[in-house]
């Protein structure tokens, strides 16, 4: 059986709660950010870039390259490793610079 970072830390993580990406539940743990919950769902990109259409995830993993912005509860341009997930959290799929809607 695979080892946690919990274990070695003695940690005591809550129970798990679901989330949803693209329509398709997830789940997700106190404390993780969106990134870190859509990595162990087996998630990789969550973006397309405004050019090519080109997949996008999380890069940095600490706020600084915003390659991993997501649309997090219908609001777009969230830094999905930087937001805490939280139950019921609907996450969906970035296209280009997240307005699209605004016809911008
Ligand atoms: S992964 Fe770089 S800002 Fe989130």
């Amino acid at each position: 059986m695979a080892r946690t970072p919990a274990e070695p830390a003695g940690a005591q993580p809550g129970s798990p709660f679901e989330i949803t990406f693209d329509g398709r539940r997830i789940t997700a743990r106190p404390g993780q950010s969106v990134a870190a919950a859509l990595w162990a769902a087996g998630i990789l990109a969550w973006r397309t870039t405004r050019g090519t259409g080109r997949p996008r995830g999380a890069f940095c993993g600490i706020g600084q390259c915003y390659d991993c912005l997501a649309t997090i509860n219908a609001r777009p341009n969230r830094r999905a490793c930087l937001v805490p997930a939280h139950p019921g959290d609907a996450i969906t799929t970035q296209e280009g610079h997240g307005h699209d809607t605004l016809a911008v």
